[in-house]
């Protein structure tokens, strides 16, 4: 038996131990600011939404409550501006969508995938199991007359923090239309623009209501800190999600009840996202400015949950050098070969673990 996990890189976070137990030494412990896990509360909104529904002994439904559908409809609807007839379907966060969507799509050995070339690391990990073929490119003019079943785009991007515009959406839909492919967006950072608007690949500019062989992927993780609650949900062509659907039913691949409830009540509040992005705002401010003080050079990060950069050396040599001041880093290298002189700084850190990490980075580096 050839072992499936064989067929996946090595865990990428296993690598950053020793500078993690470095960084963990600092008289003033650690700022990790390596991982994008949220670290605010849950709004209460949520909460109450979630302690209301805990009483459902019953299997839910793969498809989400009638309730959660509309929510979801309604929020791309508003949040993508999106305004055709969308099939939509809840998801256990995004990360099992990313890794299973090629397989449940039919994605087989010898089929080709396109992903960014600097991108999360799970695209490569769901092509890989389904035993296809990966493409890193962001110019598909480069891919060439390659036949490619799927592509993968990310805007904002984690981690580079890089928006596509609108023009750069409509072109990459056209030329997947012209060759039969599917693409899908992975928007989960869409609430979280600083310098430029993310655009969904659902918007009435990109697609016209038209969304056939489109799908966009979203999660409640950033925008709503539910990352611990396994909240997302994908919308997009009615063919393609019913397709999702028809599989993930017998996989029992299902959204718990309460969860269903709760991702209602954080789809109908923009009350808790308002004050979670100020909450952001202020951290990256703080962090941008000392890190540009420290001689790092700050590439895209438009949008989204990250700082990416560098100081124009090996990714891994920054690593060291921020573990020493008791700041861990996100390497660029797990995010491609083209990486390799970045790192990702997370905003996803308290306000007292963000003034010390900026302390520490005006002590000189
Ligand atoms: C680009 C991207 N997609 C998907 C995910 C998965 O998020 P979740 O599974 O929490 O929805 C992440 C998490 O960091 C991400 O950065």
């Amino acid at each position: 038996m050839s072992a499936l996990s064989s067929a996946l890189p090595d865990f990428p976070w296993d690598l950053l131990e020793p500078a993690k137990t470095r960084a963990a030494s600092h008289p003033g412990g650690i700022v990790d600011l390596s991982v994008g896990t949220p670290v605010d509360p849950v709004p209460p909104v949520v909460r109450q939404a979630l302690g209301d529904s805990a009483d459902t002994p019953g299997y839910p439904l793969t498809a989400g409550t009638a309730k959660l559908r509309a929510a979801i409809a309604g929020w791309l609807a508003r949040a993508a501006r999106a305004s055709g007839d969308l099939g939509v379907l809840p998801t256990i966060g995004s990360k099992e969508l990313v890794a299973w969507l090629p397989t449940l799509l039919g994605v087989r050995p010898g089929d080709k995938v396109v992903i960014p070339q600097v991108c999360y690391p799970t695209y490569e990990v769901g092509v890989r199991l389904a035993g296809a073929e990966v493409i890193r490119s962001d110019s598909l003019t480069a891919v060439g007359p390659e036949r490619v079943k799927l592509i993968w785009i990310n805007s904002p991007s984690n981690p580079t923090g890089r928006v596509l515009p609108a023009e750069h959406l409509r072109k990459v839909v056209a030329w997947a239309r012209e060759r039969g492919a599917i693409v899908v967006s992975d928007e989960c950072y869409l609430s979280l623009g600083w310098e430029a608007e993310p655009v969904s690949v659902l918007a009435d500019e990109v697609t016209g209501g038209d969304y056939t062989g489109v799908l966009a992927v979203h999660s409640l993780s950033k925008r709503s800190n539910l990352a611990g609650y396994r909240a997302g949900f994908v919308g997009g062509d009615p063919a393609l999600v019913g397709e999702l659907l028809a599989v993930r039913k017998h996989a029992g691949m299902i959204v718990p009840a309460p969860v269903q409830a709760a991702m209602v009540a954080a789809l109908e509040d923009e009350e808790h996202v308002t004050q979670q992005r100020a909450r952001y705002a202020a951290r990256r401010e703080i962090l941008r400015a000392a890190l540009v003080k420290a001689g790092f050079e700050i590439s895209h990060s438009e949008a989204g949950l990250y700082l990416w950069a560098t100081r124009g050396e090996d990714c891994w040599q920054t690593v060291d050098r921020l573990a020493e001041r008791g700041i861990l880093a996100a390497p660029g290298a797990f995010y491609g070969p083209a990486a390799a002189q970045h790192v990702r700084i997370a905003m996803t850190a308290t306000d007292e673990r963000v003034a010390a990490a900026a302390d520490r980075l005006a002590e000189g580096f």
